[in-house]
């Protein structure tokens, strides 16, 4: 069935939600269905699969939503993560690990891939100045400052990153810094702190993104690479002056934690290793074997992340392998507005869930049809009503219906042999039998919506067959014929069954 003739071994992770909020539609469109699609049909056609997620509990997101709560940061993530691991499992995503980076195998992971670097001398130790909260006496790390992002104008840049522009930022580069804490000016203070040197990397990138990923990477995530990459890279520090996250393991490092974002992608590892200590399998060929294929599902606002920071860390570390693909999302907005966690502007999964128990699947195929795939998309009421009665309910579920139904009225329920085969008959099998190759190759190639659209033609193709051959009618005049006929349209279904 498959194009993959090898690798036989699929290493897959969907970006760690920030457990600062439930999850919402937005995140499963851009990250969980169709990183779920990819494992289920990996798994399907017998691959060797780990499917891994899990919280990421670390970082000022969390910080700061304790602080507004009133309530310490541990009581924050406890209570998102349990929302978000059950929404997850409730909404049918088939993760084989969602761990937490609470969780002391990450921990020590993370610290252990720290101290690792440091020891071969893979940091840059410095004393800069850094943004400082006088009133908070607290230094301003990532979401603890907003200001201009001195690439795009976006006024509500991070400390550490544009979501506009998706540009990796110091906190320094930020035009007119200010507290998200206090709301005042910042001043700065001398602190060291560890850096990872990119620069040293850009040679390593170049030739492994701009070389070898031109045509097989998505053209937003090739491309963002690309101008990161042509525009130089700079060393980043991944070391903060913050009291929530993994200590740094190393002298002079007391009172500083790990960048979340050095930890974070780290958490991909950990929770492979709590997967493999549970199954009883090893962990290590899962991350480390080249035969092994590993494929990080994000949100476009990750890509640096994923293809430039963590890469330059494993190429670092030296024994793990590369992501071969980074397929990026663009983001979903709904209703016209962008989705927001702090602005409570979302679907939120867990609310869904109790609305409509039974509708994983209508919102699992909305979310594919529209997925932002090459562009930001936007979610309404109005097109999922539309997706669920005019697709899911009139094409492919009036064609299951009307299959089951005469199949239990004619043959109680058996599925009849079939007699010669017309001409129609057999190009209607012969229509049937390249389905799974088209949707294996849209899958295969990351492109969900496509594969979805395959999957509804097929239907389509199922209720041409009975409209043409009408098995109804035919029963009054030959009952053999309509044996081979419900045959052929119980095939179908079986396709559909399988393929969906
Ligand atoms: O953007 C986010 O929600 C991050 N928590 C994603 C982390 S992905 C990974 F590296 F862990
Ligand atoms: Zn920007």
């Amino acid at each position: 069935m498959s194009d993959i003739k090898s690798p036989s071994r699929y290493t897959i992770t969907a970006a760690l939600p920030y457990t600062n909020g439930p999850i919402h539609i937005g995140h499963l469109a851009g990250v969980y269905v169709p990183a779920d699609i990819y494992a289920r049909y990996l798994r399907s056609i017998g691959k060797d699969v780990a499917f891994v997620c899990g919280s990421d509990e670390h970082g000022v997101a969390i910080s700061m939503k304790a602080k507004k709560e009133g309530v310490t940061p541990k009581d924050i993530i406890d209570k998102y993560h349990a929302i978000i691991k059950q929404s997850f499992m409730d909404f049918g995503i088939t993760f084989d690990n969602y761990s937490r980076t609470s969780a002391p195998v990450h921990h020590k992971t993370a610290s252990d891939f720290f101290t690792t670097l440091y020891k071969k001398g893979d940091f840059i130790e410095e004393t800069t100045a850094q943004l400082y909260d006088e009133e908070a006496q607290q230094f301003l790390a990532d979401r603890f400052v907003i200001g201009t992002c001195p690439k795009c104008g976006n006024e509500e840049a991070y400390g550490d990153q544009c979501e506009n522009c998706g540009s990796s930022l110091n906190a320094t580069d930020l035009i007119n810094p200010k507290s998200t804490i206090t709301g005042t000016v910042p001043t700065t203070k001398e602190t060291k702190h560890w850096f990872l040197p990119l620069d040293r990397y850009e040679d390593f990138l170049k030739d492994w993104i701009s070389k070898g990923h031109k045509d097989d990477w998505k053209p937003n995530v090739y491309g963002q690479c690309k101008s990161w990459i042509d525009g130089g890279l700079e060393p980043r520090a991944v070391t903060r002056d913050l009291d929530w996250g993994i200590p740094v393991p190393v002298e002079g490092g007391e009172g500083k934690v790990l960048y979340v974002w050095f930890d974070a992608p780290i958490g991909y590892i950990s929770s492979t290793k709590e997967w493999a200590a549970r199954e009883s399998k090893d962990w290590e060929p899962y991350w480390k074997d080249k035969d092994t294929k590993l494929v990080h599902f994000i949100g476009k606002d990750n890509i640096v992340f994923h293809c430039i920071i963590f890469p330059s860390m494993l190429k670092a570390e030296g024994s793990y392998i590369l992501p071969e693909n980074v397929p990026a999302n663009e983001f979903l907005n709904l209703e016209g507005n962008k989705l927001s966690t702090s602005k409570n502007w979302a679907v939120w999964l867990h609310e869904y869930l109790v609305d409509f128990p039974e509708m994983q699947d209508s919102l699992r195929y909305t979310l594919t049809a529209n997925a932002p795939e090459t562009k930001d998309n936007d979610f309404t009421w109005k097109d999922f009503q539309a997706r669920n009665n005019n697709e899911l309910v009139a094409i492919l579920g009036n064609f299951i219906n009307r299959v089951v139904v005469l199949t239990n009225k004619y043959y109680d329920g058996k599925i009849p042999a079939t007699g010669s085969l017309t001409n129609f008959d057999a190009e209607t099998l012969e229509q049937l039998s390249k389905y799974p190759e088209i949707i294996s190759t849209s899958i295969e190639r990351y492109r969900f919506r496509e594969a979805g659209q395959e999957l509804m033609n097929l239907a389509r193709l199922g209720n041409k067959y009975l409209a043409d051959e009408e098995p109804w009618k035919v029963i009054k005049v030959d009952e053999e014929r309509v044996k081979t006929i419900m045959n052929v349209a119980l095939q179908i279904a079986a396709g559909l069954a399988v393929l969906s």
